[in-house]
Parts: C-alpha cells; sequence; structure tokens
C-alpha cells in the first residue's frame, strides 16, 4: 500500500539561543534567507511536496510565525488603496489556499522529541512529515519531496542524511548504517551527539523526518536523553526492529541555519540563485574584494 503523506509538523518553539540578541524579539523562524522567513521557505516545501495540513508547535512568546501566516487587513487597505499589486500578491503569499492550519504550544523547550509529541493529536494515526525550518536544502526538487516519494515504497521512519566532518558527530543524531541500495540507507542503530570517538558513522540526520504514527507512543515515555532533553532520534532508535527505519541521501546542499555561519551561506547561496546573469556577475565584483 503506498504511504501518502499530507500533515507536516514544524516544531519551532526553542529559544534559539545561538542568535542572541537577534532572537530576543524575533522568533528564529523568523529571520529571513534573502526576502523570505526561513518558516516561510518550510511551508512552500513543505506544500511542494503534497503536504495540506501544516502544524505549528510553537510557543506562547513567539506568536509572530503565527503572525505571518495570518491576514493583515490594515496593510491589505493600505496597499489596495494605493495600487499596489504586486506587493499585495506578495502579502498574500505563504500557505497554500486549502491548507489546514493547526497551532498547538510547546509550553516549555524541553527538546525536539516533545515538541514533536506536542503534535499528536494533530496527526492522530497517520504517519507525518517534520521540518525543522532551519535547515535548509538548495535543489530544484524540495527535500521533503524527493523524500515523500521514497516513502511510497520504504515506509516507517525516514530521516534525511548527509555525511558530516568527523569532529561534529556531537551536533547530530548519527546513524549506525547497515546495507545501501539507490539512496536509501539502513539503520541498524541511531546515537544523538556521540563525540567523534563514539561516533557508529559520520552519516548524521538533519532536519527532514517522516514518522510513523507509532512514534508518537514512544515519545509518550518522556525519556529524558542527550543534554536532559527529550530526543526524536532515542524515539526512532526505541522503534528500530518494529517500524522500517532508513536514512535518505538527499539531493541538494544543506545549510544549517541555526547557526551564524551557516545562515550568512544560506543567504547568498539563495541570493546567487535568485539573480539573473547581469546581477550575478555584479554580485560576484562587489563581494570579492570583501573576501579578500
Ligand atoms: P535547535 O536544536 O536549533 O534549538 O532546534 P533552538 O532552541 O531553536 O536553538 P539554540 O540551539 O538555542 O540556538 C531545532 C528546531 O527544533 C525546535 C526549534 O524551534 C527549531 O525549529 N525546538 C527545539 C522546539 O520546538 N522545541 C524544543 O524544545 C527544542
Amino acid at each position: 500500500m503506498p504511504h501518502k503523506i499530507d500533515t507536516v509538523v514544524f516544531p519551532v518553539a526553542g529559544l534559539g539561543t545561538r542568535f542572541l540578541p537577534a532572537t530576543k524579539a524575533v522568533p528564529k523562524e523568523m529571520l529571513p534567507v534573502v526576502d523570505k522567513p526561513l518558516i516561510q521557505w518550510a511551508v512552500e516545501e513543505a506544500a511542494a511536496a503534497g503536504c495540506k495540513r501544516f502544524v505549528f508547535v510553537t510557543a506562547p512568546e513567539k506568536d509572530a510565525i503565527m503572525k505571518h501566516f495570518s491576514d493583515a487587513p490594515h496593510y491589505q487597505d493600505v496597499l489596495e488603496a494605493r495600487g499596489k499589486t504586486q506587493e499585495l500578491a506578495l502579502l498574500k503569499a505563504g500557505l497554500p489556499q486549502d491548507a489546514e492550519i493547526i497551532k498547538t504550544y510547546q509550553e516549555q523547550p524541553l527538546g525536539l522529541g516533545h515538541a514533536i509529541w506536542c503534535a499528536h493529536e494533530a496527526t492522530g494515526d497517520k504517519a507525518f512529515a517534520v521540518i525543522l525550518p532551519d535547515d535548509m536544502v538548495q535543489h530544484p526538487t524540495g527535500c521533503l519531496a524527493q523524500m515523500a516519494a521514497q516513502y511510497q515504497t520504504c515506509g516507517g521512519n525516514l530521516v534525511a542524511v548527509e555525511n558530516v566532518p568527523a569532529d561534529q558527530t556531537h551536533r547530530y543524531g548519527v546513524l549506525d548504517p547497515g546495507a545501501e541500495a539507490d539512496g536509501l540507507v539502513a539503520v541498524k542503530g541511531l546515537v544523538e551527539k556521540p563525540a567523534p570517538e563514539d561516533a557508529p558513522s559520520t552519516l548524521a540526520i538533519i532536519g527532514r523526518y517522516i514518522l510513523a504514527p507509532d512514534i508518537m507512543r514512544t515519545l509518550s515515555a518522556f525519556k529524558k536523553g542527550a543534554g536532559g532533553e527529550i530526543q526524536i532520534t532515542d524515539a526512532m532508535a526505541a522503534l528500530i526492529g518494529q517500524v522500517p527505519m532508513n536514512g535518505f541521501r538527499f539531493q541538494g546542499t544543506r545549510f544549517d541555519c541555526g547557526n551564524r555561519d551557516g545562515f550568512l551561506e544560506a543567504n547568498l547561496a539563495f541570493a546567487i540563485a535568485a539573480a539573473g546573469d547581469e546581477e550575478r556577475a555584479a554580485l560576484k565584483q562587489r563581494l570579492r574584494p570583501l573576501l579578500d
């Protein structure tokens, strides 16, 4: 039976401490890459993968995220009165027309696993996708669309993976990989944030998941892991042997926008990709002396 995904969860209740003071009043997920906030890039990626239900796990003090996807009547009236049709279209861009929006709160930032569990009423007994907006992937076919196509045949728990430098494993969930075929890596085990000497490989999970509904039962044990947080990696590890568990080597370049360097690189890469030939040449000319 094909496994189709129509629900996506965005865990966006974290503190964003690595971007202080920028994130004191503005949620990290609202920081723009070129001209769109991270969360809008994520929503567009999910829509392109066929998702229709968008679940935001947010925090009371981060309501700017929901505001971004709501109507803005005052702004709209002014733009209409001034005949600014292009700007009006940009104001309305965001969510697809037929989208169902669900908001739920994670009252305390107890970890990514806990944030995902907070969406359990919305996800019910169906498999669902998870996008962490601060991980961006640049490719003509969005990372989640690539995964959703693969998921039709593999089902279970599927995570996007890539090789990271050996000295960076402590920042990721890392795979103990089994057999590999056509970009799909069977998972024998998972370790959250291992030190390089303890890491079973350098194949790390990035912020894209498609999860079997069973994950919610496992998460509801609220077991703390690395850093005292409830980790999604531990919940997936507990299900190995009960549901299929695979890593997916996606196509594209990934940017970790949760740290300053990755965020800066993403801004450059997406700006360059959006530029025409002339604009790109001018940009290169202006940037070169800054980098020398
Ligand atoms: P991060 O691990 O980057 O944490 O979360 P963070 O709190 O956002 O940022 P730092 O490390 O303090 O700088 C990855 C994603 O998971 C969400 C975040 O909002 C982000 O989208 N998250 C994390 C939650 O929703 N709840 C949590 O308890 C932890």
